[in-house]
């Protein structure tokens, strides 16, 4: 089973009415349904692509989905009399095996961006491994893009309270951080400083590498303080079914990304500013890094070179990154025995409650009551649950 997402109803309930996303999704599942087709909906929040593909047409669908909100399900398909078409999986789709490759699979698991946690894997293992030969993939393309933004607004966290603040205290030393942390943004063009440009297409049909390198260009078409660079993509859900969240375009839920620049810098038109764009997969979380380079011109003798990162906007304690160091030699701990011992009953066909009693009579100094035992027990197992 999957862990929760951290989506709340509420969340879900504003995807459904962010538009134009629902109604181009809606459309492109209708486009591409073909009468009593199998459909596999990955990541399906409470069902809400599964009852819309029974609608037009699917003859059986595969609701995937580890969030709770999966549970709404099949009360939601049976006021909506397909209950008896659709199948609950209560897990993520890389662990799901079908008993027939699906037709049609449609899945919204990005975040602000297309790059968020294991989307392109999930959808590389569901391309490979769930689709029958000939089957659509709904959303079918995502273009990246990029310009660099004039936004004192979105800047104004890299600098209160680190340079200045109400209390005049010296606290530069979170500056460094605050300038290699992105942020969510909704800017209109008037913010560009320079014109947009793609820096990578990620086609669901043909994709591998859930990695992105890519180096752009900009020349600034109006002189003006560039603050940072911003990211939003293009969607293409079926052919010629689109929507975008970038500037001018009606707001979605997914917002832009705002990556600030380690200083602002005032750009004259005509002057031109260099971004290397990497975004790499590190551990199931991506990292993004942004190397700007800006030229000389009338403010600069020499070219302005900015190397910034998600990395280095984590504050990392020395004392939680030694145990991961190779030539650490652990320490047995009183709280390993106390796990060691409960899991060493786990498989004996015993009740929560049993284990719990026991290891409450086994250590009776650590565990005040069988409440205290029982919330221990259940918390170790439930780590066990990826
Ligand atoms: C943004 S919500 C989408 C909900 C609904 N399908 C919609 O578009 O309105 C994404 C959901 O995908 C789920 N998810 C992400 N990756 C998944 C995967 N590989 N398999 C199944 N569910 C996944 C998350 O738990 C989350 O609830």
């Amino acid at each position: 089973m999957g862990r929760p997402t951290g989506y709340d109803i509420a969340s879900f309930g504003l995807m459904i009415e962010c538009e134009p996303r629902m109604a181009v999704y809606a459309e492109a599942l209708k486009r591409a349904i073909t009468p009593g087709c199998t459909v596999i909906d990955i990541g399906a929040g409470f069902g809400i692509f599964s009852m819309l593909a029974c609608k037009y047409g699917a003859g059986e669908v595969i609701a995937i989905e580890p969030d709770p909100a999966v549970e709404l399900i099949m009360p939601m398909a049976q006021a909506n009399g397909c209950a008896n078409k659709i199948t609950v999986i209560r897990d993520i789709s890389t662990r799901y095996t079908p008993e027939r490759k699906a037709d049609v699979i449609v899945s919204d698991i990005r975040g602000i961006t297309p790059l968020f946690e294991h989307h392109i894997a999930s959808i590389v293992d569901a391309r490979t491994r769930l689709l029958a030969e000939g089957g659509r993939l709904v959303p079918m393309r995502d273009t990246l893009r990029i310009a660099p933004v004039h936004s004192p607004r979105h800047y104004q966290p890299c600098v209160r309270p680190w340079l200045t603040n109400n209390y005049g205290l010296d606290l530069s030393a979170g500056h460094p951080y605050a300038v290699n942390l992105s942020a969510p943004a909704q800017l209109e063009p008037a913010a560009f400083v320079a014109q947009p440009a793609s820096f990578a297409t990620l086609d669901y049909r043909t994709i591998v590498d859930p990695n992105v390198d890519a180096t752009v260009e900009f020349v600034a078409d109006r002189t003006d303080t560039v603050h940072g660079l911003l990211i939003w993509f293009e969607a293409e859900i079926g052919e010629r079914l689109r929507f975008c969240n970038g500037p001018g375009e009606p707001p979605l839920v997914y917002q832009q990304k705002f990556l600030p620049l380690e200083q602002p810098v005032r750009l004259m038109a005509g002057e031109g500013l260099t971004a290397r764009i990497r975004v790499q997969m590190v551990d199931g979380k991506y990292i993004w890094s942004w190397d700007t380079d800006i030229a000389p011109g009338a403010q600069r003798a020499e070219t302005l070179r900015f190397r910034q990162s998600t990395f280095k906007g984590a504050v990392f304690s020395p004392d939680r990154l030694r145990p991961h160091a190779h030539d650490q030699v652990p320490q047995a701990t009183a709280q390993m025995a106390i796990d060691a011992a409960c899991l060493a009953l786990v498989g004996e066909g015993r009740t929560l409650e049993d284990i719990a009693v026991a290891i409450m009579e086994r250590y009776p100094d650590r565990f005040g009551d069988k409440m205290d035992a029982l919330g221990h027990v259940t918390k170790l197992l439930e780590s066990y649950r990826s």
